[in-house]
């Protein structure tokens, strides 16, 4: 197999870009050396899954950088453990109580109100200020967050008191230190990652930046635990990962109830953003696919409200969603994964001890898979007007195997219903000048400038 470059040369912080770019010299798969070890980077997605399904007993290890094991504990997270029994309960866990099917149904209402709030203030800024246009992150961010953080708690909050700081902290503040601080510090390289002999030598600023940070989070999130605590000790009980956790395992250490509740508010209130908010960025762009998108809706829903129920008869709702993961797709490069004994990909031997790199960005945007990759046009999903589930197999947004993302069908409820009642109440215009602004920050794509947009009130059932 081809081994070419340094990690340590690669200055940029979005990998996916430049491991893209090579493999159009050396193919889907190549390895790299990182320092001290080596790393095969996979970007196609036949031989991703190759790794992730058919090979994963031999690659079933996660590699953390020193970032994220600091920030998940080494590991005390479920999608950052290596697959064995923490990892098998912690996952049943999650889909038993918060995102298999029938706990989705449990949450039906949260969904719709938090979907049904976000369209009412929408409406208050277009008639508060008509000329402005409206910052979409904004209102979608407090929402989600709200969303996630009652499941996740039993209620939303909009302060608290942290015992550590001696203060109250708003609601922006503790969606910073929970959600926000992360999302920039794992961004952090510290490169005595990459030359392990080297551990000893101090990095100051890298270890302040996320100690601190994880110091923040775990104060955040015990204070906010302890408040429900007192309110299940009330006898107060309540639909929430939190009151589940705490009847099911009465033996969780206090690190162990923040990890998990930790976990799970940050997943649901960051990928889901990204992707909507880049399907609301090109809807707004491309006028003719939002107009094709709201003819579909009103021939299926008349003049009701667009909910969960209408998705399956949406083709083109669902292929502007799934166009969207393939194109900007939120994880565009999987939580490393490490070969744990010998094995082979694509007919190439791999000795344990390697890192496996899935970037999941080559794998969407591969010319042998997608006419003109760059393009954002949904309608390579539908075949004569219907949703083609087949072509979905060509894309991983959620990674695939055993570690396949758990929150898969409720960020395909929210995504898929949100822009699909967005579209419906409102046209969507981009702000002047905002048409190539496709740059992204994080380990999430997140978009870097925010989608502002006008938006203009559509009369139901005259148009
Ligand atoms: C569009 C939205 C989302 C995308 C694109 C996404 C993507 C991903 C990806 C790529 C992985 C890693 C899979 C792998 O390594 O093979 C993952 C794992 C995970 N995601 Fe999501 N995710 C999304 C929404 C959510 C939501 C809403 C939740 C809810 C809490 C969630 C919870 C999880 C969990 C718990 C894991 C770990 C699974 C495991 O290790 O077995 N995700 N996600």
């Amino acid at each position: 197999m081809p081994i070419i470059g340094n990690l340590h040369q690669l200055k940029e912080k979005k990998p996916q870009q430049a491991f893209t770019r090579w493999a159009e010299d050396y193919g889907p798969i190549y390895s790299i050396k990182t320092g001290a070890s080596t790393a095969v980077v996979l970007n196609s997605t036949e031989v991703a899954k190759e790794a992730m399904v058919e090979k994963f007993s031999s690659i079933s290890t996660r590699k953390l950088a020193k970032a994220v094991s600091i920030l998940s504990r080494d590991k005390k997270m479920v999608a950052g453990s290596d697959s064995g029994e923490f990892h098998r309960n912690g996952k049943r866990h999650i889909m038993k109580s918060l995102l298999g099917s029938s706990a989705l149904k449990q949450y039906r209402a949260s969904r719709d109100t938090m979907i049904d709030d976000m369209v009412s203030t929408f409406h208050k800024m277009v008639s508060d200020d008509p000329k402005t246009p409206l910052n979409f992150r904004e209102v979608f961010t407090s929402g989600l967050f709200g969303l996630s953080v009652a499941q996740a708690l039993g209620e939303d909050v909009s302060s608290i008191y942290v015992e550590e700081f001696g203060r109250v902290l708003s609601r922006d503040e503790i969606y910073e230190a929970v959600v926000h601080d992360f999302m920039w510090c794992v961004l952090e390289v510290d490169w005595r990652d990459f030359f392990p002999y080297l551990s000893w030598v101090p990095n100051e600023s890298f270890e302040t930046k996320v100690l601190t940070t994880e110091a923040r989070r775990t104060a955040v999130m015990r204070a906010l635990i302890n408040r429900q605590k007192e309110r299940i000790a009330r006898g107060e009980a309540r639909l929430s990962y939190l009151d589940y956790l705490l009847a099911e395992n009465a033996e969780l250490t206090e690190e162990q109830l923040i990890m998990l509740i930790w976990e799970v508010v940050l997943e649901a209130a960051d990928t889901t953003l990204v992707a909507t908010e880049w399907a609301m960025y090109e809807v707004a762009k491309n006028p003719e696919k939002q107009d094709r998108l709201y003819q579909e809706i009103r021939e299926v829903c008349g003049n009701e409200t667009v909910t969960e129920e209408h998705l399956p008869r949406l083709p083109y709702l669902n292929a502007v969603f799934q166009e969207t993961l393939r194109r900007h797709a939120p994880v565009p490069i999987l939580p490393p994964r490490f070969v744990h004994e010998n094995t082979s990909l694509a007919g190439y031997d791999v000795p344990a001890g390697t890192e496996v790199i899935i970037n999941v960005y080559a794998c969407h945007m591969n010319e042998k898979d997608w006419d003109e990759p760059d393009e954002w046009e949904p309608a390579r999903f539908l075949d004569g007007g219907r949703f083609r589930s087949a072509e979905t197999n060509k894309t991983i947004p959620f990674g695939g195997g055993r570690r396949i993302c758990a929150g898969m069908m409720q960020a395909t409820n929210i995504g898929c219903t949100s822009i699909a009642r967005f579209v419906q109440e409102f046209a969507w215009r981009l702000k002047e000048g905002d048409e190539d602004k496709v740059d992204t920050v994080h380990v999430t794509a997140y978009k870097l400038d925010p989608l502002c947009a006008y938006l203009t009130p559509r009369a139901r059932g005259t148009e």
